[in-house]
Parts: C-alpha cells; sequence; structure tokens
C-alpha cells in the first residue's frame, strides 16, 4: 500500500465521522469505495443504510439493512432499522416481520416492543405525495363538519351513523371519517369502504398513484389504517375490493347518511356513482366527493364534453380540473355547493337535494395530517368564516 493511504479501517471510520458531522456525500464516497474492498462488512452495510435512510432515500436503505442482516442476521438494531425503513415506505407486514425477527432475538427488548406497538397505533399517512387532497386540507375540514351536522340533526336515530365512501386508496379520508365519527358524532359508526385498489382502474392516476395501487403498497396502508381505526369504540370499518359497479348495486335502498364520492375520476364513473349512490341515501343524508375543483358553470361545456375520459386537465385559461367530476355532479345536481374542491349536498324527503351550509357546523383539522398542512388548513379559515366552529 502506497505510503499514507489510508488503511481500510481508516476509510470506515471517516466515513462514520463525515456522517455523524454531516458530510453526507463524502461520508457514502468513503462508504462505497470500503464495501468495494470490504463486501463481508455488516456495519458498513448498516452505517451506509442510516445514512440514506437519514436522506429520505428508504429503499436504498432497506437494500442496505437487508445486506447487513444477511451477513449478521442475530443483529436486532439492523432488523429494528430494517423495520423502521420498511414502515416508512407503506411495507407495514415486512416491517412487523422485522420486529418479530428482532424480539425472537431479545424477547425482553422494551424499545423494540415499544416501537412495535407504536407502529401499531399510528395512522400511517405515507408522504405528503400520497396524501390525496395535500394541496386543500381544507377539504378534509369540511368532510368532518358534514359528521358534526348529521349527527346534530339525526338526533334521536339510533346509531349507528352510516358512512359509505367510494375511493377508499391508503385510508386518509377514512382516517377523517373517523376522527369525526369519534370526536363529533361519539355514538357507533360504520364506515363502509369499497375500492379496487389496483385490480382495476390504476392506470387513471397519476405515476405515483398508480405505482402506489398496483403494487398494493396502498392497499397494505388502507389495511394498516383500517385496522387503526378500528380500534377507536364507536367506529367499524368494512371495506369491500371492488369497483363501485360491482359493489354499489349489493346495497339496499336509503341505508346510508352520508356518501362520500372519491373513486373514478373519469365522466362515466362519477357519472355512474352519483346516480347509484342517490339510490342508498335516506333522506337527510348528505352525498359528497372530491375533486370539484371548478362548477360546470364556470367551464366552458365543450371543453368538459371533450375531456370525459381525462382525470385531470389544465383549461386553455391555464386552470386545472377533474372535468369528468365537473360534468358529472352538474349533471345530477346543477350548482353545487362547494369549498376548495369538495362538494356536498343534501337530501331532501321528496328525493331533491338542496346545498349544504357549514356556517353552523364544527369541523377538525385533521390531526393525522402532517404539522404543515394542518397550519394551511388553519390559514383557510382564518381567512373564510365559512365554518362554524374548528376543533385542533
Ligand atoms: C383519489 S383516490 C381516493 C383518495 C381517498 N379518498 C383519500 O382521500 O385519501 C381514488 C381511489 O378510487 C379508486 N377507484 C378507482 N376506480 C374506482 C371504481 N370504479 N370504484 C371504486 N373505486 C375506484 C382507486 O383505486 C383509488 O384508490
Amino acid at each position: 500500500m502506497p505510503i499514507g493511504m489510508p488503511t481500510g479501517e481508516q476509510l470506515f471510520k471517516a466515513a462514520v465521522q463525515h456522517q455523524i458531522d454531516g458530510n453526507l456525500g463524502e461520508a457514502e464516497r468513503l462508504y462505497q469505495s470500503f464495501l468495494t474492498d470490504h463486501p463481508h462488512r455488516d456495519d458498513a452495510y448498516f452505517g451506509y443504510g442510516l445514512l440514506c435512510l437519514g436522506a429520505g432515500r428508504k429503499e436504498e436503505a432497506v437494500g442496505h439493512f437487508e445486506r447487513a442482516l444477511f451477513i449478521a442476521p442475530g443483529n436486532v438494531d439492523y432488523w429494528a432499522n430494517l423495520a423502521t425503513a420498511n414502515y416508512s415506505i407503506g411495507r407495514i407486514n415486512d416491517a412487523g416481520y422485522a420486529h418479530l425477527r428482532a424480539l425472537r432475538i431479545e424477547p425482553g427488548n422494551i424499545d423494540i416492543q415499544q416501537l412495535r406497538d407504536d407502529f401499531a397505533a399510528k395512522p400511517h399517512v405515507f408522504g405528503e405525495s400520497a396524501i390525496h387532497s395535500a394541496h386543500a386540507p381544507a377539504r378534509q375540514v369540511y368532510m368532518s363538519a358534514c359528521v358534526d351536522i348529521l349527527g346534530k340533526s339525526l338526533g334521536d336515530t339510533p346509531p349507528p351513523l352510516r358512512i359509505l365512501e367510494i375511493g377508499s386508496y391508503m385510508g386518509a379520508s377514512l382516517l377523517t371519517w373517523a376522527a369525526a365519527a369519534e370526536r363529533l358524532y361519539r355514538k357507533g359508526c360504520e364506515i363502509l369502504c369499497i375500492d379496487p385498489w389496483g385490480d382495476s382502474g390504476a392506470g387513471q392516476y397519476k405515476p405515483g398513484v398508480q405505482q402506489a395501487l398496483e403494487s398494493q403498497i396502498a392497499y397494505e396502508i388502507f389495511r394498516h389504517n383500517a385496522a387503526v381505526t378500528g380500534k377507536k369504540d364507536n367506529v367499524s370499518v368494512i371495506e369491500m375490493r371492488a369497483t363501485s359497479r360491482a359493489a354499489l348495486p349489493l346495497l339496499g335502498d336509503k341505508q346510508f347518511h352520508l356518501i362520500y364520492v372519491d373513486g373514478g375520476h373519469f365522466y362515466d364513473d362519477a357519472n355512474f356513482d352519483i346516480g347509484a349512490c342517490h339510490r342508498l341515501l335516506s333522506p337527510g343524508g348528505i352525498m359528497c366527493g372530491d375533486d370539484l375543483e371548478l362548477q360546470a358553470h364556470q367551464c366552458d361545456m365543450e371543453f368538459l364534453r371533450a375531456n370525459t375520459s381525462a382525470d385531470y386537465v389544465t383549461t386553455p385559461n391555464g386552470e386545472e380540473l377533474h372535468p369528468g367530476v365537473t360534468l358529472a355532479v352538474h349533471e345530477f345536481f346543477g350548482k353545487v355547493s362547494a369549498f376548495e374542491g369538495f362538494w356536498a349536498m343534501r337530501k331532501q324527503d321528496g328525493g331533491g337535494y338542496q346545498q349544504v351550509e357549514f356556517s353552523g357546523a364544527t369541523g377538525i383539522i385533521p390531526g393525522h395530517w402532517p404539522e404543515h398542512l394542518q397550519d394551511q388548513a388553519r390559514a383557510h379559515f382564518a381567512e373564510n368564516q365559512t365554518i362554524g366552529a374548528l376543533i385542533g
């Protein structure tokens, strides 16, 4: 070895030191160099994995932790960090398995037990890009306010409050319904979720959503969030893995107090869903939905009709909207009450609909959403006095 060249061990130590000092680029270069000559060193794969995890490169972190464990399967820290990395990318079953392996090695390790219990108890929101409607967090508040309105008007009607959701994805909206049921309704609530979770229809969404659906990560996260939700005393969740066309005909007339339409965005799907849900909604109930950025009276109808098989488009004026949703809502209801893309209409005894007014209602800031999105929702209501009261 030429004089002055660092030994392998020095290289490794320098990599760790750079990592501690926050010089991640240099640390990574040294890890790579060290591992080229020392591929049997589990501790270097582990350190490299921690670096990737800290830098948000979670898939890579999983790969490095797995290599470290391939070499040293008895290391509890490696299993614990593999669990954390897997959980963060929605591989919840793999995370559970990693905790299991760690606890087999050290059954009394209370840190691992605590981590495992924390993961099982907390909602999983994956990341901002995966939270549908993250661009308009105020929508969640209006959703919860619908539960408040219904709770007040149902009076002595015996529970449960019955909610139907078409399009559940990872369960972010389910968490919103459940929080509202727990904090605003407080009596028994059943939430029925319908979604094919990648078995069909995934191709209509942008690549990240499509990938999450087809890889089954979205379903895994939904199942986790449904299990977390199911721990609330007054909430039960039932899922139906199917398209709305297959599932809705199985349901009886006027069964639901609240129906949320957030499934397929193409006109044919949205039109079918709204029409079918009319039959399922009880008088006094609320039908509502997502993705109504603009109403038809604000649009060029020809443009809407030319884009019925599109998910999300930009108009010639530079406005973005879901044309299928806009057209379907317009054809069934006409003008609806709409707030930040969330729309809602209340069914009358005679079967007609009237707009929903939120000024007497209480809404909840979605506590399961990241802090900065909660702040955005608060800012929206500080500017717009559209809701009676805010919790959270
Ligand atoms: C926009 S995401 C729903 C987001 C979710 N409500 C939330 O707020 O987190 C749309 C979901 O609708 C589902 N979907 C697509 N076509 C559907 C159909 N025909 N019937 C029911 N669900 C459908 C997709 O699988 C996807 O999970």
